[in-house]
């Protein structure tokens, strides 16, 4: 009997898949079909895969050529299974030729003929057409944001707005971009979505006018600094049927993720304390250390320690309290707000002028989770316990800026899917504008009290 097998996403099925199938069934007697996982997809840089696993295995399974259907969810599989199923040929469309000559040394490669102007990318942008992303702000995080989007399939970023004309100008030269201005409402006619990443007080009210023209919004955190505001940006986005997502892109990286899932599912038994630490030494002349309403440690990276302490213990906090190391201008150079919980507690530290161990730290009845440096670009964590052999490793990968993954978010839901909208929930982005209010108000107060 001679065994064939062959992989693939299978996303969206379509007529390229089918022929693909019967003429790998047609090349022997048993077809085994291997179907990739979401998170396998998602680690190789496919972040746009729209039908669960179950689907596209049933779609396989339907057209009645696989014998035996396998899940595809790690590289160096397609090694293993060849050897564990006895594989006399391997095969894959044309797409891939060359790509898998290595698998000669365990049998027969055969690149299939790929069948003409047809794709899962195709089907998936002409269900839905591609989103014009247009871009406010034009700093440090907004030129990480162009390249990253040309990852994400179904988006395609044409236009910055920035009211001083001559950075829009040089931006838009940089990336080539279709339109660059400092008219908003020029700039919204061109647009199906936005990416605020203008300064941190800017964001709610340019959030603000583009949800009330129906475009969707990707901020970059903060998304406000009163609750209220955030509360009022969500009820204008579901008026209007839009996307609104906080840019915290810690939340939607697939090592995050994994961690937050690992924590929650009970291996560390109850989880009591959530440590987390961001300091970055910022040059005394950026915006971080002036402004001396919005800059300092904690609006800047508040936002990603916050986010572990939100997801792992709650947006309902009994108290917080904020500790501060100031400059002369009252600029937090170190923040620590501390949470006190019904069932436990939590500490965030952030600082711009003082530099600490930028640690995840996350304790349970059972035992603790640790991540390290840089934890909030996730890529490795451990799971620790009494017994100090006793150790669990996790790695995941973080690709290029990690940016991508919130925009193939951000664009799965504007495509109407909400099955991603756990990673960072409206009611945790809320929670956090509420942190940040709170806190600026204790600042401002003491300020006025020249403490
Ligand atoms: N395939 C094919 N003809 C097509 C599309 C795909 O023969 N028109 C083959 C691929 O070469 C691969 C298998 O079908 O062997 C599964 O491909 P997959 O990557 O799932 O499909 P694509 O349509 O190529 O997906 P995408 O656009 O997301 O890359």
């Amino acid at each position: 009997m001679k065994k064939v097998i062959t992989y693939g996403s299978f996303d969206l099925f379509h007529e390229g898949h089918y022929n693909l199938l019967k003429r790998a069934k047609a090349l022997g007697d048993y077809l085994i079909v291997g179907v990739t996982t979401e998170q396998y997809d998602e680690s190789r840089g496919k972040l746009n895969i729209v039908d669960s696993l179950d689907k596209r295995i049933e779609n396989v399974r339907q057209t009645g050529f696989a014998d035996e259907i396998i899940v595809e969810d790690h590289p160096g599989q397609k090694v293993e299974d060849v050897q564990k199923y006895g594989i006399d040929i391997f095969t894959v469309g044309s797409d891939w030729t060359g790509a898998f000559d290595h698998m000669k040394q365990f049998c027969e490669v055969v690149y299939l003929e790929r069948t003409k102007n047809i794709s899962s990318t195709q089907v998936r942008n002409a269900s839905h057409p591609i989103i014009r992303i247009g871009v406010v702000g034009t700093g440090r995080i907004a030129v990480r944001f162009v390249p990253e989007a040309k990852y994400v399939s179904g988006v395609m970023v044409n236009s910055v707005y920035n009211p001083k004309i001559e950075s829009a100008k040089e931006f838009g030269d940089q990336f080539e971009l279709d339109l660059a201005t400092d008219d908003f409402n020029a700039f919204m006619k061109e647009v199906d979505a936005i990416y605020i990443a203008s300064p941190h007080q800017t964001h709610y009210e340019y959030a603000k006018r583009a949800l009330e023209q129906g475009k969707h919004v990707l901020c970059e955190k903060p998304l406000a600094f009163k609750r209220a505001e955030a509360e009022e940006l969500f009820a204008i986005a579901r008026e209007h049927g839009v996307v609104l997502l906080e840019a915290i892109k810690t939340a939607y990286c697939p090592g995050f993720v994994q961690l937050v899932g690992i924590a929650k599912s009970g291996v560390i038994g109850r989880i009591c304390d959530v440590e987390a630490c961001f300091t970055r030494l910022t040059d005394p002349g950026l915006r971080e250390r002036t402004d001396t309403a919005y800059g300092g440690g904690f609006t800047e990276f508040g936002s990603h320690t916050l986010l572990p302490i939100m997801k792992l213990m709650g947006t309902n906090y009994k108290e917080v309290r904020f500790d501060s190391i100031k400059d002369e201008n009252g600029i937090d150079l170190y923040t620590k707000a501390s949470f006190v919980y019904d069932h436990g507690m939590a500490l965030s530290k952030s600082g711009v002028g003082v530099k600490s161990e930028g640690q995840l730290l996350i304790s349970g009845t059972k035992g603790y989770i640790l991540a390290e440096s840089p934890w909030w670009l996730t890529q490795y964590f451990e799971v620790r316990y009494e017994d100090p052999s006793k150790k669990d490793r996790y790695f995941s990968k973080f690709l290029g800026q990690g940016l991508r993954y919130e925009i193939s978010d951000f664009v799965y839901m504007i495509h109407g899917h909400q099955g991603r909208s756990y990673k960072f929930t409206e009611e945790e982005s809320i929670a956090i504008a509420g942190v940040m209010e709170q806190f600026l108000a204790k600042r401002e107060a003491e300020r006025r009290e020249g403490l």
